[in-house]
């Protein structure tokens, strides 16, 4: 990595009509993160000390989302989208300013990773005044083409502006674009709009730096890295294409998996070594994993952290704020939601556990509810450690049992139940002898009588 310093602006105001959505395209989701959000933190990644982001008039969810992801990050308004050459000039008070290296990259562009970025860079420090990272397309319908001399890269050509014979060239423009920081904004401010769609085509730099005789190049990425979205097909291929990265980085990183292509990831999901995961498991946004944790079929986690060596699943639902210790189970339909469970705590079988807190080595028994809603307040349950929770018992919350407590199968607990104590919280129990006999022998009386 060169030590020269970078402006990284990132592209995103574009409405992307062909998503047919009222949502901005670039805050679609790949692996549970917006789009520009995935190029956000690539750029982090890279150790890109500027970064602007051009956002659209209308857009306050990504200055948020930028604002989280980038604190020290830029936002800058494009009012009108007149093509991405205007969207950087967005950015000029940015541009404004000198850095040895100006990148221009798309926020719909998402998997592109910091290494590439990397080589965009080395480009511009071994001499290039235009670096365009650029890859072999299968379909390279509506890409821009990149069109090369003698390894110079004299133009690019858009899909409507290109003739037939540029339209046959493979090798396009995946839009991550190097400027050398001293030409970077006269480049930009020389494009015109000249062009199919009478827009300032960002592309157009490559041929006005060629007219100036400066040095334009291209650098080649892969196409699974570079592939741009502007389709729900595309998002959907970009989808499949980052969980098979999410898939191999958590099998590198020593994770069995033993239907790899079933489990789902989040762009967050962290997965330490020696844990199993089962078929058909999804791993939504903010999932921790400790070593030798198994996640059995078809369990869903969303925000959660699972302690070392603890058993998840099958069928289990972790929502927000579950945080399980280490050794701990939880079994086939068991929801845990804003509940901590103490290391070695057991909840087996069908329960609802929420903003709740269960002790150490505690056991929750199969059916127990904590009743945690009141339709207006949620409420607390706190269990201590080594309590026992007999099966189908109803915790009205709030409500706290101490360590060492045994709630008799059943139950339904309002009020605190001390330490080591026992409760019961249900009818007593009577035995009529005899009574189902002489019940039977009535019933079937009157139905004689009837018929
Ligand atoms: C662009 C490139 C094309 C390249 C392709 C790669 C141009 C002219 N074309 O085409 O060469 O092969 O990306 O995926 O650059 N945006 C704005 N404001 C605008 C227009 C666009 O912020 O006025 C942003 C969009 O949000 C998007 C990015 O710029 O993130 C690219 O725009 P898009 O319309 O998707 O361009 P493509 O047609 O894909
Ligand atoms: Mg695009």
């Amino acid at each position: 990595m060169t030590s020269r310093s970078c402006l990284s602006i990132v592209l995103a105001a574009g409405l992307g009509t062909r998503m047919k959505s009222n949502l901005p395209k670039v805050m679609h989701e790949i692996g549970g993160l917006p789009l520009v959000g995935h190029v956000v933190k690539a750029l982090k990644q890279a150790g890109s000390e500027r970064i602007s982001v051009v956002t659209g008039p209308d857009m306050p969810e990504l200055e948020k989302l930028v604002r989280v992801l980038a604190p020290e990050a830029t936002c800058h308004v494009q009012h009108e989208r007149l093509g991405t050459a205007h969207a950087a000039l967005a950015a000029r008070s940015a541009l404004n300013t000198t850095s040895d290296d100006v990148l221009i990259l798309f926020g719909d562009t998402p998997l592109v990773t910091s290494e590439t970025i990397g080589k965009v860079r080395n480009a511009l420090a071994e001499g290039a005044d235009v670096a365009v990272l650029g890859f072999e397309a299968r379909h390279p319908f509506g890409y821009g083409r990149l069109v090369t001399e003698n390894g110079r890269l004299i133009a690019i050509r858009e899909e409507k502006d290109a003739s037939d014979d540029e339209r046959k060239i493979t090798f396009c423009n995946s839009g991550i674009m190097g400027f050398s920081g001293k030409h970077a904004l006269s480049l930009l401010d020389a494009i015109g709009n000249a062009n199919a769609k009478s827009e300032f085509y960002l592309t157009d730099a490559v041929e006005i730096a060629n007219i100036r005789g400066l040095k334009a190049v291209a650098v080649s990425a892969t196409e699974v890295e570079t592939q741009g979205i502007n389709t729900r097909a595309q998002l959907a291929a970009c989808e499949a294409d980052f969980q098979d990265r999410m898939r191999q980085a958590a099998l590198e990183n020593g994770c069995t998996m033993l239907a790899p292509h079933t489990v789902f990831f989040s762009h967050d999901t962290v997965l330490e070594a020696d844990c199993v995961i089962e078929q058909n498991v999804v791993f939504a946004p903010g999932v921790k994993v400790a070593a030798g944790a198994r996640i059995r079929a078809f369990s869903h986690l969303e925000g959660a952290s699972v302690g070392e060596n603890s058993v998840v699943g099958p069928y289990a639902r972790l929502r927000p704020g579950a945080v399980l210790g280490a050794d701990t189970r939880v079994g086939n339909f068991v929801e845990v939601k804003n509940a901590t469970f103490g290391d070695g705590a057991k909840a087996n079988h069908l329960s609802y556990i929420g903003d709740a807190s269960v002790g150490s080595k505690s056991n929750i028994g199969a059916g127990t509810i904590t009743c945690n809603y009141d339709g207006y307040l949620k409420h607390r349950t706190d269990i201590g450690a080594g309590s026992f929770v007999g099966s189908n018992s109803t915790l009205v919350a709030p409500v706290t049992l101490g360590d060492g407590t045994f709630v008799a199968a059943g139950s339904v607990i309002t009020d605190n139940v001390g330490p080591d104590s026992m409760a019961f919280g249900r009818a007593r129990q009577t035995v009529k002898e005899g009574r189902a006999k002489e019940l039977r022998e009535r019933l079937q009386a009157a139905k004689s009588a009837k018929s």
